[in-house]
């Protein structure tokens, strides 16, 4: 009985020893392969040469020190060419369900590759071309694959690395992020105003923020009112152009570039009625410095950010929520505390 016990345990220690080798072997590799594949994803992330013009990189729009937006109402691509839409922070994206304003993308591997070839962004006239220019930088070899005579890109690598870069920004750790973690303790205005963000201002349904889930969003789409006014009178002709966009595959090149089509928000993807000009609720993770805000950058303050979206909340709910000048002071001391302190 007795040996039978010692030949168990030592079975036990073996498997376990096998096992844990096993998962720190797993780490090592993983870990290491990652951070090449972030380096790599981070130069691609900052080369100009990847743009039509060499004028413009992922980082032009996305910039390392306005917390991976631009600070422009919307943004400016290759050639110059103006878009209809926010550049949203990129800190979080590698744990976002959907992606774009309107939430029309559920995987990042796939939103990544988008920007090269969209004329208003990059603006290569096809993966093609981007080929080539990567075939400029012995670096970017293992991003190509060679077919017959003719280089391809590597779509699955170029979008990994990429990918991989964004997934080694840092998480979030400012005051009101590590107050959620039991780590840090809010001062009394910014505690005040995450009360009423959970509570009686009811942000929380939509930009939740528990202990749990700490990430600002449902990853849902919610009427918002901004821009609608755009397209408002305008659907068919807009649906019309939506169409044509989605049998030539150029939804994206439609969105930025005709106002009509980009109003229609969720809509585009979901076709459902209920979802003309519902908009995809954005983490506020730094959001007291990425303005301006809302998916057309048409609102220039926080302060402005705020009220409109008590406004519009009040609207759709029926039953108006009242915010004292106080209650509306803590609300936006609270939202400060979303500010990273490990980033600039
Ligand atoms: C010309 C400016 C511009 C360039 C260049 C650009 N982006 Fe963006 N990016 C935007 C805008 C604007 C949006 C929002 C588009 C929308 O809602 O339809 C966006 C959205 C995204 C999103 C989705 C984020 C979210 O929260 O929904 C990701 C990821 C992204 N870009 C990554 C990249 C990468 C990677 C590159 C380079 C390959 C790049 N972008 C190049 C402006 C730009
Ligand atoms: C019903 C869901 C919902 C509720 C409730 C809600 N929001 Fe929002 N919020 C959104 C959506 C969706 C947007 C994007 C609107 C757009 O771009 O058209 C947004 C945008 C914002 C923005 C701008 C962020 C940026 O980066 O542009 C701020 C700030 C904001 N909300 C704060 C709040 C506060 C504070 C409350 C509570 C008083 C609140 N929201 C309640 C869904 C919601």
């Amino acid at each position: 009985m007795d040996k039978y016990l010692i030949r168990i345990s030592i079975t036990l220690v073996v498997v376990a020893a096998s096992v844990l080798s096993l998962v720190s072997c797993d780490f090592e590799t993983g870990s290491s392969a990652n951070s090449h594949d972030a380096d790599l994803g981070k130069k691609l992330f900052n080369d100009r040469r990847l743009s039509a013009a060499h004028d413009v990189s992922c980082a032009s729009c996305h910039r390392a020190d306005l917390h991976f937006s631009d600070g422009r109402t919307v943004s400016i691509g290759s050639k110059g060419k103006s878009g209809t839409r926010n550049s949203p922070s990129l800190l979080d994206s590698s744990r976002a369900l959907a992606f774009f304003w309107d939430g029309r993308e559920t995987s990042l591997e796939h939103v990544v590759l988008q920007p090269f070839t969209n004329p208003v962004e990059m603006g290569l006239a096809d993966m093609d071309q981007l080929a080539d220019r990567l075939a400029s930088r012995p670096e970017y070899s293992e991003l190509l694959l060679r077919q017959g005579s003719s280089l391809r890109v590597d779509k699955v690598r170029l979008a990994a690395v990429i990918s991989a870069y964004l997934g080694s920004l840092p998480a979030a750790d400012g005051p009101g992020f590590r107050h959620l973690s039991g780590q840090a303790v809010l001062d009394d205005d910014a505690l005040a105003g995450l009360a009423l963000f959970n509570g009686k201002a009811e942000c929380g349904t939509c930009h939740v923020f528990t202990r749990g889930n700490n990430t600002l969003t449902d990853n849902q789409s919610h009427h918002t009112g901004i821009g609608f006014e755009r397209v408002a009178g305008r659907i068919a002709p807009a649906i019309a152009r939506l169409d044509e966009a989605l049998a030539t595959r150029t939804l994206g090149h439609a969105i930025l570039s005709d106002w009509h089509v980009s109003e229609l928000g969720k809509f585009t993807s979901s076709r459902r009625v209920e979802d003309l000009g519902a908009f995809r609720t954005p983490s506020l993770r730094n959001v007291a410095r990425t303005a301006p805000y809302m998916h057309d950058g048409s609102v220039p303050t926080l302060e402005e950010a705020l009220e409109r979206e008590i406004y519009y909340r009040n609207l759709s709910r029926g039953t108006p929520i009242q915010l004292t000048v106080e209650e509306k002071r803590a609300l936006l001391a609270f939202l400060h505390s979303l500010s990273d302190t490990n980033t600039p």
